[in-house]
């Protein structure tokens, strides 16, 4: 179906093209800006927490700013003993996307503060959740008590595994948790920003924008891409895989984007991280496989990259488990969808579009027995 427009109404189906609403968070017209800063800058210079403050206040913060901020997240990572109690309920080897979203759905209950408290909250205890969990469901071990001082990336690394990686595959992970944190209208931060127009809370918002994220074609598909260079295996395969894909008119995952048609910048810079990597680790088989699987898609269909597709040979060379890929982008985009959150409470319209009516024309009831 295509676009249809009349002086009444416009239908764009899956909302392509339509402008459903206004944001200062983010813009992904020309290149990718949180706030008005270039993607590119914010990767190469920032930190995940200063994003994260970035996107929740409107600025950069200050040396105090940050330090108080960062001191702030620390005292929020802890969840309530409860959590531990309701993960144990569940059934191991549950979706870990089904995890977080029931997960942070209870920490609801917990809160009392308005929407930026419960931002804070969020994007302190995700990590948490996502590494306590995967213990639990994975029979790997009791969750880990977050530490008091390490840094967002780091604690992470602590409490999925008890220990610390080193700074260079520290600052790798860090950076594509920067890259992850915001992407203006996406379907999630939109399912969020839908969900609070109601006047909703921000943990509800939260739990949409987790349910929208779980499906392969928007979040699931970093799992989905390191899967498939898996099945690939070897270079020299993955010209006739991809080729046989094609054939059989499958989607190749993290290919392609509704925005960015030529190209995502993101990926650009996730790649040379990934590149980078292999080669400190000696495993470069990914990054060339991942390179004859973007040439055959550029060479045959005129699709680039998207920011998932370097991201899955990313997690796999720092050791990350594939059924995490997706929560890490859970907790990494936990910030845009709060500032999102935010931002819609503040200048609030109920969301409320209208229908193209394709259902049977208007018809007289028929009592039960006369129906044939
Ligand atoms: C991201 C995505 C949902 C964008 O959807 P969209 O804007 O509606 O894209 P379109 O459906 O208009 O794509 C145009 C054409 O390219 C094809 N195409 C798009 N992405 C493709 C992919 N990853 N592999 C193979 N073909 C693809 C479509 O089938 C369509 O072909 P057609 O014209 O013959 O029907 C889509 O590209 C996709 O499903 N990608 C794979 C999942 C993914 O990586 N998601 C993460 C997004 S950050």
């Amino acid at each position: 179906m295509s676009a249809t427009t009349s002086e009444e109404q416009s239908f764009s189906p899956g909302l392509a093209g339509i402008t459903a609403g206004e944001t200062a968070i983010a813009t992904t017209h020309d290149e990718l800006r949180y706030r008005g800063y270039p993607i590119e800058q914010l990767a190469e210079q920032s930190t995940y927490e200063e994003v994260v403050y970035l996107l929740l206040e409107g600025e950069l913060p200050t040396s105090e700013q940050l330090a108080a901020f960062k001191t702030d997240l620390i005292a929020r990572r802890v969840v309530p003993e409860q959590l531990w109690a309701l993960i144990h309920l569940l059934p191991s080897g549950s979706n870990m996307m089904d995890v977080l979203r029931t997960s942070v759905s209870f920490l609801g209950s917990f809160s009392h503060g308005g929407p930026k408290e419960a931002a804070r909250d969020v994007v302190a205890k995700l990590p948490t959740i996502v590494a306590g969990a995967w213990r639990v469901l994975s029979r790997s071990g009791d969750p880990v008590v977050p530490s008091h001082d390490l840094p967002h990336a780091a604690n992470f690394f602590y409490m999925l595994r008890g220990k610390v990686p080193p700074k260079e595959d520290l600052r790798v992970f860090d950076t594509s948790l920067i890259l992850y944190a915001e992407h203006e209208f996406n379907a999630s931060a939109f399912a969020a920003r839908v969900t609070v127009s109601t006047l909703s809370d921000l943990w509800s918002g939260i739990t949409s924008a987790i349910g929208t994220l779980k499906g392969p074609l928007h979040g699931g598909a970093n799992e989905e891409s390191m899967r498939m260079l898996q099945a690939i295996g070897t270079p020299d395969k993955a010209e006739s895989y991809i080729m046989g894909e094609l054939q059989a008119k499958h989607l190749i995952m993290g290919f392609g984007h509704r925005v960015y048609k030529n190209g995502d910048q993101r990926a650009r810079i996730l790649k040379e991280c990934m590149t980078e990597l292999g080669v400190r680790w000696h495993e470069t088989k990914w990054a060339e496989i991942s390179q004859i699987v973007e040439d055959v898609m550029a060479r045959e269909k005129h699709l680039y990259p998207n920011v998932d597709f370097p991201c899955g040979p990313t997690y796999y060379l720092l050791g990350l488990p594939i059924e995490l890929y997706t929560p890490i982008f859970v907790m990494a985009r936990s910030a845009g969808w709060s500032a999102h959150i935010i931002e819609q409470l503040e200048h609030n319209r109920i969301f409320r579009p209208n229908s193209q009516y394709t259902g049977v024309e208007r018809r007289e009831y028929v009592p039960i027995d006369k129906r044939s």
